[in-house]
């Protein structure tokens, strides 16, 4: 299965990819979280791009190609793998479709999440993580179980990131607007695009999500 999951900001990507990789036991592959991941081991492209995702602009083509590149060529990624967060541009789209040419590995579906903005702007502000193993939860729609210890591993640590600020996200919103909402087009003409409400609850977007699953077969 290899799968996108596009759509701004918010939509809902990283909850559903991660709902994917544990049915599907395949790889959810996330440059958001690749980039954060360098940011905290300070290494150089860490250093390159912290600067642009705290002001919410995109990091450089070419260094997230490489990137990816070099990811989806690791063996985990033999059973498939769900993109989250990438491709942003069309030129990070047609250089996927070089990379997947070269692999003889087929694009069974981009599933577009649309979710309008004032919806986007609140889950973004109400959204934290489990420090210790990342699950994510959110102020309204998601409290862990047992106020202030996560579900899934038991720690009591929880972190906002730092381009969640509600200019930050502004921006975030924007580049999406200019730079990534000029792909959907270009996956429709081939026929890939399928598109969800990502305005339902949780499971009924995971339910759309796995009808569409279904229909492709
Ligand atoms: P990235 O980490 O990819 O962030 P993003 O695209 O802004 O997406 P988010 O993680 O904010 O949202 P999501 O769609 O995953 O929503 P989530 O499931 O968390 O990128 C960060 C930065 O890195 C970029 O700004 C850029 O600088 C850089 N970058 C990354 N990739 C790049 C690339 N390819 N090229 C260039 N630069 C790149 O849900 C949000 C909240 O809502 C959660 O609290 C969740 O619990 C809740 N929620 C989810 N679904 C629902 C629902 N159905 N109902 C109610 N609440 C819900
Ligand atoms: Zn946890």
């Amino acid at each position: 299965m290899e799968l996108i999951l596009l759509g701004p900001p918010g939509a809902g990507k990283g909850t559903q990819s991660k709902f994917l990789e544990s049915r599907y036991g395949v790889a959810q592959i996330s440059t958001g979280d690749m980039l954060r991941a360098e940011v905290k081991a300070g290494s150089p492209i860490g250093l390159e791009a912290k600067s642009i995702m705290d002001a919410g602009g995109l990091v450089s083509d070419e260094l997230i190609i490489r990137m990816i590149g070099e990811r989806i060529s690791r063996p985990d990624c033999a059973k498939g793998f769900i993109l989250d967060g990438f491709p942003r541009t069309v030129p990070q789209a047609e250089a996927l479709d070089r990379l997947l040419h070269e692999t003889a590995v087929d694009l069974d579906a981009v599933i577009e999440l649309k979710v309008d903005e004032a919806v986007l702007v609140e889950r973004i502000s109400g959204r934290f993580t489990c420090a210790k193993c990342g699950a994510g939860y959110h102020d309204t729609f998601k409290q862990p179980k047992q106020a202030g210890v996560c579900d899934v591993c038991g720690g009591t640590e929880f972190i906002r990131r730092p381009d969640d600020k509600a200019e930050t996200v502004h921006a975030r919103l924007e580049a999406y607007n200019a730079q990534t909402a000029p792909i959907l087009p270009y996956y429709k003409a081939k026929g890939r695009l399928y598109s969800v409400d990502g305005m339902a609850e949780m499971d009924e977007v995971q339910a759309q999500i796995e009808a569409v699953l279904r229909q492709i077969g």
